[in-house]
């Protein structure tokens, strides 16, 4: 447990709970299960984990394990491979894995192995990487089609295309090896579209945390703070809660704001300028994804208070569009016309009407991003938008970010900014759950009205 303490209203006084327990091995189980019956009896279904990347000679970046192996199975180590298999009376789950290794765990730490992953992950069978080829050949001689996504192990892919390449060669061997490569991306999109109770617990405790970040950051704010010094309160709380970015900080102050993925935060942030944060924590592989925009000392100038309480306006209306039924653009719509009637009422779109002030060659020019987009696993999550080129409805379970902005960048050469708000980057990112009511807001502890903000800033600096 770890609260703040200092001058703030009840409101930001922000407890952080116990983690939540990972997703059951239940409902993994669940999740393999009800993946199945989508798969002809006759499909192999293959998860390659992530392979590790190389950050400089020997040394690796921090491993992020595949998403989807992280849905169905839990797995969160490299090299690994699960299978999913008609076993004849019942569908099975097979998982690679490296071995025990002594050596090597001396090194890089101990591994569950072979009779770890049998014992402690949701699989009927584990057996060690080293056999992959072996083990792999007659699940593949023994399907029709093998469900794969290509380009995360060339052993794997290998593999597969040795199966389908020899079948294809011979086709009088009726019933023996791949005659199709499926792509299993539809089906689990699908599914992890929707969040259960239990994948929404890992979603509020990334949102309380990130939320916490945030305040940190707007309390160690003051005129001359080093972006990277922001960068480190948000990172170190995340880290104090036992929890790691879901996505590389973006710490932008003043022009910088205005980069939309800006990723240096190596800049200082001047007194009477704002300061952009897009940050948030992910746990147990469920992000959050928080973006809030201050006056890094503590006081909103006349023109910065201008454009932000357009930006404010636009996200609470694209939030209320967050509903059971809505299109997912919605939201999109929403923040859309009421930024172009704010920029329109203060003279910076010509219009003349609100159609033309919304077309790309107006607020286009400063609203140049999508409002929203899903959340879960992954930070840009999987789930088709248009399926069948027609707008998802908001279900009840899905989870998405409604994250409007305006950006006028005085470093842009292909438009005069409007002197008055040259330099000024806003955006503001929730997150929020459709529910069979109203939208619910998983980062509502993380303040954004000015009142609220100017209270703040600075409290720890
Ligand atoms: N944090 C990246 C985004 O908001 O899309
Ligand atoms: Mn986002
Ligand atoms: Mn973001």
């Amino acid at each position: 447990m770890f609260s703040l303490a200092g001058p703030m209203s009840e409101k930001h006084v922000l407890t952080i709970g116990e983690a939540p327990p990972p997703v059951s091995h239940a409902e993994l189980r669940e999740r393999q299960q009800a993946l199945m019956t989508h798969l002809p009896t006759d499909a192999l279904l293959l998860i390659v984990n992530n392979p590790e990347a190389i950050r400089s000679r020997d040394v690796e970046y921090p491993y992020r394990a595949n998403s989807d192996m992280l849905y169905l199975v839990g797995w969160d180590e490299p090299n690994a491979v699960a299978c999913l298999y008609n076993g004849g009376e019942c569908w099975k789950t097979r998982l690679y894995v490296p071995p025990r290794d002594v050596l090597a765990e001396t090194w890089t730490g101990l591994r569950p192995g072979v009779d770890g992953a049998l014992a402690d992950w949701p699989v009927d069978e584990a057996a060690s990487v080293d056999e992959l080829e072996d083990g792999l050949k007659p699940l593949l001689d023994a399907c029709r089609s093998v469900y794969h996504i290509r380009g995360l192990s060339d052993r794997v892919d290998t593999l597969v295309d040795s199966a389908l390449l020899e079948q294809s060669r011979d086709r009088q061997r009726k019933g023996s090896g791949p005659a199709d490569l499926c792509d299993p991306r539809p089906m689990l999109s699908e599914m992890r579209l929707i969040k259960s109770e239990s994948e929404l617990s890992q979603m509020r405790h990334a949102c309380q945390i990130s939320s916490l970040a945030h305040i940190e950051a707007m309390r160690g704010s003051t005129g001359g703070v080093a972006e990277y010094q922001l960068q480190s309160l948000i990172e170190g709380c995340f880290l104090w809660h036992g929890s790691r970015w879901a996505y590389p900080s973006i710490v932008g102050g003043g022009d910088n704001a205005t980069i939309l993925h800006y990723q240096d935060n190596d800049g200082t942030v001047a007194d009477g300028d704002l300061v952009l944060i897009d940050a948030g924590c992910e746990v147990n592989g469920y992000a959050a994804d928080i973006t809030r925009t201050w006056p890094v000392n503590g006081k909103f100038s006349d023109a910065q208070r201008e454009i932000y309480d357009i930006v404010l306006n636009a996200q609470l209306a694209a939030i209320d569009a967050c509903r059971v039924g809505n299109p997912y653009d919605a939201p999109h719509t929403a923040a859309r016309q009421t930024m172009a009637q704010g920029l329109l009422d203060l003279g910076v779109l010509e219009g003349p009407n609100l159609e033309e002030a919304l077309s790309v060659e107006q607020l286009g020019l400063w609203y140049m991003h999508n409002t929203g987009h899903w959340l879960g696993l992954d930070v840009h999550d999987v789930g088709v938008y248009r399926p069948d080129d027609e707008p998802r409805e908001f279900e009840v379970g899905m989870v998405i970010t409604v994250e409007p902005g305006l950006y006028f960048g005085a470093w842009r050469g292909d438009v005069e900014c409007p002197e008055r708000y040259a330099g000024i980057g806003v955006r503001i990112e929730d997150d929020v759950l459709i529910t069979d009511g109203e939208p619910d807001v998983l980062t509502a502890a993380c303040p954004k009205e000015v009142a609220e903000l100017e209270a703040l800033i600075g409290t720890n600096a």
